[in-house]
């Protein structure tokens, strides 16, 4: 196939998501060139609605490569969730117990402060692309081939890395022979809506309750995030938002102790299914695997966006270590180091998933419920569960 533009570059990053972005970014500080390719739009990445919290390594870390100042300005610190279950509601408070917080700052504006520093560095990244396929990953010379508005192109690099998501090509270039998968389904999924109105809790609520999982969450002072448990393959058309708000308050505990649910207008409404999905090993060959490339969680845990930035900060070093001064000894530790934390947060988010949704076994509610309660009593339990919420170091597994 002939190429009009035949491009060559240190590092060809699939995917402009926040792991490939940040990627861009981080080797970008230390001298190194990449180009991204992304099939969507610009337009379609900045607006796509998704996590909202970050732990306080990833927020240290975007500081760190100058990209806290809206964080700072716009970003909401909060110190701890509130747990609760029909008749009682607990705050715990992270600080207090392992000294971490976390942020609101919704993945939107993570997108936004990235695509801003990507175009004052003048880094490529190319949107749009369709066909993309990756080549002779496992060689010293692999390339990437794509159509970008009907033209075929070719970039050639000394590294690829698949941060294209659970559903782009890069995992699969990875051979069956090599490659384990680990997956779990979950048989609930979230309807998920932004509402139009100040958040009715200072902390985040994650509700146990017998109609199903409720979890009330912010963007800002003027905007909610709101999620119920709903059964597999809901139409999101079937619940209007009198039922949406009715099942919220339910949920929620409204009137519990004189709380009061606030509504407003919804803006934003959609069904996420959950899974968790882990992918070993994390490179092969010239071919690096980084965010849900590799893996997914349910997002009971908060932890899809915090694992993908944890990845890229063990990446970026290994990859300018490799592609700068051909020392390969990161680059080689990076799969079996990043899995470790992979799956320590792969089990934090199926915990917190399991403990806090109805499965329909009344076995089941009651073990929930002890958890619960334990979690309520005991400050060995709460610190542990404050440990992994708020974030082990970057350095962590
Ligand atoms: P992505 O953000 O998925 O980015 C991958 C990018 O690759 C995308 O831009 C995609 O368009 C692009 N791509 C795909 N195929 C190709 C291709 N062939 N060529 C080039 N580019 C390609 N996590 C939470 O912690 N809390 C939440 O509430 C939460 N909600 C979520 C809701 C939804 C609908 C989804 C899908 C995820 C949610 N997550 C949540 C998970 C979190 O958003 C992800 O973990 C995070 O986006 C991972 O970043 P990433 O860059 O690895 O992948
Ligand atoms: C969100 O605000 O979107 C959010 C917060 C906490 C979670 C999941 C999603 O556990």
């Amino acid at each position: 196939m002939p190429f009009t533009i035949a491009m060559r570059t240190r590092v060809a990053i699939v995917g402009a998501g926040p792991a490939g972005m940040l990627l861009s970014h981080l080797l970008a500080a230390d001298g190194v060139e990449s180009l991204v390719i992304e099939t969507r739009t610009e337009q379609y990445v900045l607006a796509r609605i998704r996590a909202g919290i970050l732990e306080h390594s990833s927020v240290e870390l975007l500081r760190s490569v100058g990209l806290g100042r809206r964080l700072a300005a716009e970003g909401l610190e909060h110190h701890g969730i509130y747990l609760q279950y029909p008749g009682e509601r607990r705050h715990l408070d992270f600080v207090d117990l392992v000294g971490r917080s976390v942020w609101v700052y919704g993945q939107t504006e993570v997108q936004k402060d990235l695509v801003a520093a990507r175009r004052a560095g003048s880094q490529q990244v190319v949107y749009g692309v369709e066909d993309v396929l990756l080549h002779d990953v496992s060689t010293e010379k692999p390339f990437v081939t794509f159509t970008a508005n009907g033209t075929p192109d070719r970039v050639d690099a000394d590294v690829i890395v698949g941060c294209d998501g659970s559903f782009g090509p890069s995992r699969a270039t990875i051979p069956d022979a090599v490659k384990q998968v680990w997956e779990r389904t979950y048989p609930y999924s979230w309807l998920g809506v932004l509402a139009d109105v100040a958040p009715s809790t200072d902390d985040l609520i994650y509700a146990w309750h017998p109609d199903g999982f409720a979890l009330h969450s912010m963007r800002s002072a003027s905007v909610s995030r709101l999620y119920l448990q709903v059964p597999n393959n809901t139409d999101v058309n079937s619940w209007s938002d009198e039922r949406i708000w009715d099942a919220l308050a339910t949920r929620l505990g409204d009137g519990m102790d004189s709380w009061r649910l606030q509504t407003g207008a919804i803006t934003e409404r959609s069904v996420l299914p959950m899974r968790s999905y882990v992918q070993s090993p994390m490179r092969y060959g010239r071919l690096f695997l980084a965010g849900d490339a590799a893996h997914i969680v349910p997002p009971t845990g908060a932890k899809g966006l915090n694992l993908a930035i944890a990845d890229v900060a063990l990446l970026a070093p290994a990859l300018v270590a490799l592609v700068k001064k051909n020392e390969p000894g990161l680059a080689d530790a990076y799969s079996r180091t990043a899995l470790l934390r992979v799956w320590r947060c792969t089990h934090f988010s199926w915990w917190m998933t399991s403990m806090m949704h109805i499965s329909g076994d009344a076995f089941d509610a009651q073990l929930q419920q002890s958890q619960l309660r334990w979690l309520f009593t005991s400050r060995a339990a709460a610190m542990g569960l404050a440990e992994n919420y708020a974030g082990l170091p970057l350095t962590t597994g």
